[in-house]
């Protein structure tokens, strides 16, 4: 049987964001867990700020069509995201709303994919309100599946050795049950 394919970017581009490390150690334990893993970095998809005018005159931009085609081109999607505000960050937000449009989701099959979430933060909640509305916008924009299980880390600038793992065992283990749960739903529900 092929390995399962997944998709994992974060929500961040800054450099060095700790939402890309939590990207970055979801990609490895995913690998780990025997998925084929895509990490990917919205730095790569630039997009204008959706405007309703702009998909009715010039129609969908190159990069939100070619970023729905690597989320059709996988079973899973991990997200790893900032919190701002309490909720997700514009880029994130942009990204799936350019995305999920019903014309674009119509010739491009964005729908029905299985996700994962994690946040990051250097404050003591890790963001986790984010995944709140996170998990609420994947529902509605891609009528996504979202696993239960999720990830919040805390602290984030002293979360990570200089390898990019966890310094800490007990999200280690958590990111482990997440993969294993997200490459197992995926693998059964989406073709
Ligand atoms: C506009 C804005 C709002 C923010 N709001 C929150 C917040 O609600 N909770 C929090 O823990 N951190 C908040 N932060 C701090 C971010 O968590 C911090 O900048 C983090 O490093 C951004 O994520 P990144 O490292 O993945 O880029 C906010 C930062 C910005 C720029």
């Amino acid at each position: 049987m092929a390995d399962t394919r997944i998709l994992v970017f974060a929500g961040s581009i800054r450099t060095g964001a700790y939402s890309g490390k939590l990207a970055a150690a979801a990609a490895k334990e995913l690998a780990v867990a025997g998925a084929d893993v895509t990490l990917v970095s919205l730095g790569d998809y630039p997009l204008p700020i959706y405007n309703a005018d702009m998909e009715k005159h010039d129609g969908f931009p190159e990069n939100a069509k070619k970023f729905a085609r690597l989320i059709e081109a996988h079973q899973g999607v991990f997200i790893a995201t900032p919190e701002y505000n309490h909720s997700l960050p514009p880029l994130l937000k942009n990204t799936i709303d350019w995305t999920s449009r019903p014309k674009l989701a119509a010739e491009i099959k964005v729908r029905g994919k299985v996700f994962a979430i994690g946040s990051s933060s250097d404050g003591l909640i890790g963001g986790a309100r984010a995944l709140i509305d996170l998990r609420k916008v994947l529902n509605t924009a891609y009528g996504a599946i979202t696993i239960a299980e999720q990830i919040s880390i805390s602290k984030s600038g002293e979360a990570y050795d200089e390898h990019g793992n966890f310094v800490a065992e007990a999200p280690q283990k958590l990111m482990q049950t997440i993969s294993r749960r997200l490459i197992e739903v995926a693998a059964r529900l989406v073709p």
